[in-house]
């Protein structure tokens, strides 16, 4: 079938995930939607957040996805159950990876850093239950983080002395994994990796979602059989998109302007 993957973020941080799904499944079409005037997600209520994957969602129909990835663990731990009860596309979402730092742990302490609300959410206390029994999860909230990042001051001194505020009572905690449970985070492992000791694990889920993405497309029989495609991968932003065209890394990328 050769529809696009649709995947849409609060902003710029899905591209961590695009790029994985990109490198798995390099014969599909991609369109990307970041919403980035409505970001940060984290911050809002659990209503808010539905109507704007909703609103993405519905974006993304109407350019003929075949199958969406959610990008964001802020919207997926919040509306994902709804929106695969209302859509009959098959939908992927991303989630902290509790699962894999729970095995991997030694110290049996983990930190989680995600937003405010995906710690908050029904679907992130259920799946710690379920995978992390007996191991201590030191959570912390990325207030701030994704405007950074949103802003393009990823290498600031502000960026830096978040961070560090942040990894300190994990580093006190003797954790040996850190989860980052948001798309926008991987962009932050170069710093993270200068405030952390070479023991402690940086975890996150892109090549997670890229292979999951892989076997439902394989599922549904959903590959794309079309050769040469034009106007291959595309991407929208509602604001300035500066940002990200820099995060994509390749000029050759081009970015429409959206009006929602
Ligand atoms: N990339 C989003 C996530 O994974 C950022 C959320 C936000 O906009 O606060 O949660």
């Amino acid at each position: 079938m050769n529809g696009p993957i649709g995947i849409f973020d609060s902003g710029v941080g899905g591209t961590s995930i695009w790029k994985e799904v990109h490198q798995m499944l390099p014969d599909e079409r991609t369109i990307y939607l970041a919403d980035s005037k409505n970001a940060p997600y984290g911050e809002k209520p659990k209503e808010a957040i539905l109507q704007l994957c909703i609103k993405n969602t519905e974006f993304l129909l109407e350019q003929g996805s075949k199958i969406i990835v959610v990008a964001c663990n802020t919207a997926t731990t919040n509306a994902i159950d709804y929106l695969r009860s209302i859509y009959k596309v098959p939908f992927i979402g991303i989630e902290p990876a509790i699962k894999p730092a729970a095995l991997h742990t030694k110290t049996k302490r983990i930190g989680v850093l995600a937003t405010k609300g995906t710690l908050s959410s029904q679907l992130f206390h259920n799946t710690s239950k379920l995978h992390a029994q007996g191991i201590q999860i030191v959570e912390q909230e990325g207030t701030g983080l994704v405007e950074l990042i949103e802003a393009g001051k990823l290498e600031s001194e502000e960026m830096g002395d978040l961070l560090y505020d942040y990894v300190k009572p994990m580093l006190k905690a003797d954790i040996d994994c850190l989860v980052l449970g948001c798309t926008h985070y991987p962009y932050l492992i170069p710093i993270l990796r200068r405030l952390l000791p070479e023991t402690v694990q940086i975890i996150d889920s892109g090549e997670a979602v890229a292979r999951q993405t892989k076997a439902i497309l394989l599922k549904n029989k959903l590959q794309n059989t079309e050769t040469g495609l034009k106007r291959k991968n595309q991407f929208y932003s509602n604001t300035d998109s500066t940002v990200l065209k820099s995060l994509l890394g390749d000029g050759r990328h081009e970015i429409a302007c959206l009006d929602f």
